[in-house]
């Protein structure tokens, strides 16, 4: 039996929302995305993710007659039986404030048929702002769209004090990768114990850490870092590179099966593994041969299954 998950991606056209969804489940690249038309009203996405899991993707077309007729005659439609909100605002509108009290009014048609959906806020094409303006820009929109969650009105009129949880992203860096990675993450049942298996895992290879990428996004879905590390960005770096090689694969009609990356220090080794994964071992240079990788993997592909 599948399980699936409804997932709500909204904002103001032209925020990028479709860009995003492009990128992560069908493959374009960046560069492609400018080619992209205007949603009208609703597209709606299946994405078998991780077994028999399925996010359904509901794209919600930005324009303001659109959010009018969600808001009002499809509401309940629309924001019924929700796992996830994405709210996605580009960080650039010249109208911020209105966004906000769009993005207030779906936070409380959401509190009123779904109140128990999780809510990411996407502060999107952070590329557009000078690279050491960024993490300015970023806290002061945060503090804007928590403000705006936390005044959000329940059914009963109260104040819902809302949840969300805030990102910056752009599709042209690995900030996409990891937005959407820790989004997946709230989604992937028993998360915990898979790390657990991971680390167990780890721990008998020598490893210094084991990532779990699904299999068609890249993204991040589990990991046990076995010694601590300096750069807490490598992984959505690690998907965003992989991800563009896989696609050069493809369109040179070939797969991406394993890949070996060797330096002075460590050795990395991904590798298909189960039916809907790749994993990256990464172990100090010199530890473990390929061969004895490789055996391992197979080996480990049961427990994971
Ligand atoms: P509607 O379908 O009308 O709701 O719009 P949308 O939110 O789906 O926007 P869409 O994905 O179509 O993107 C609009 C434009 O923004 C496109 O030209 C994209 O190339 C551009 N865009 C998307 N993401 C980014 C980003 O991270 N940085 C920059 N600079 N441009 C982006």
């Amino acid at each position: 039996m599948s399980s699936k998950r409804k997932v709500l991606l909204m904002g103001k056209s032209g925020s990028g929302k479709t860009s995003m969804r492009s990128i992560i489940f069908a493959n374009y690249i960046a560069r492609d995305c400018s080619r992209l038309g205007p949603t009208i009203e609703v597209e709606h996405a299946h994405v078998r993710f991780l077994g028999n899991m399925v996010l359904h993707l509901w794209d919600c077309g930005g324009q303001e007659s659109f959010m009018e007729n969600f808001l009002m005659s499809q509401k309940d439609q629309i924001f019924k039986n929700v796992q996830v909100l994405i709210y996605v605002f580009d960080v650039e509108s010249r109208e911020f404030e209105k966004d906000l009290r769009y993005y207030q009014s779906c936070l409380e048609a959401l509190l009123q048929n779904s109140p128990n959906a999780q809510v990411f806020c996407l502060i999107h094409k952070m590329d557009l702002i000078e690279e050491d303006k960024r993490d300015e820009t970023f806290k002061k929109r945060e503090a804007d769209v928590l403000r705006y969650s936390e005044l959000a009105a329940t059914p009963l009129g109260e104040r819902s004090n809302a949840v969300c949880q805030c990102f910056k992203s752009s599709i042209w860096d690995e900030t996409l990768y990891k937005a959407w990675s820790a989004i997946v993450y709230h989604l992937v049942p028993n998360v915990n114990t898979m790390e657990d298996k991971l680390a167990k895992f780890g721990n008998v290879l020598e490893a210094t850490e084991v990532i779990l990428f699904e299999r068609a996004t890249f993204l991040v879905i589990a990991h046990a870092v076995l010694s601590p590390h300096k750069d807490p960005h490598r992984f959505e770096k690690v998907s965003n590179i992989i991800k563009q090689f896989k696609l050069s694969c493809l369109k040179m009609g070939s797969k991406l099966d394993s890949i070996q990356v060797r330096n002075s220090r460590f050795t990395a080794f991904i590798d298909t593994f189960t039916q809907n994964t790749y994993v990256m071992i990464v172990v100090p240079d010199g530890k473990v041969s390929a061969p004895m990788i490789t055996m391992n993997v197979k080996n480990a592909r049961k427990v994971f299954e």
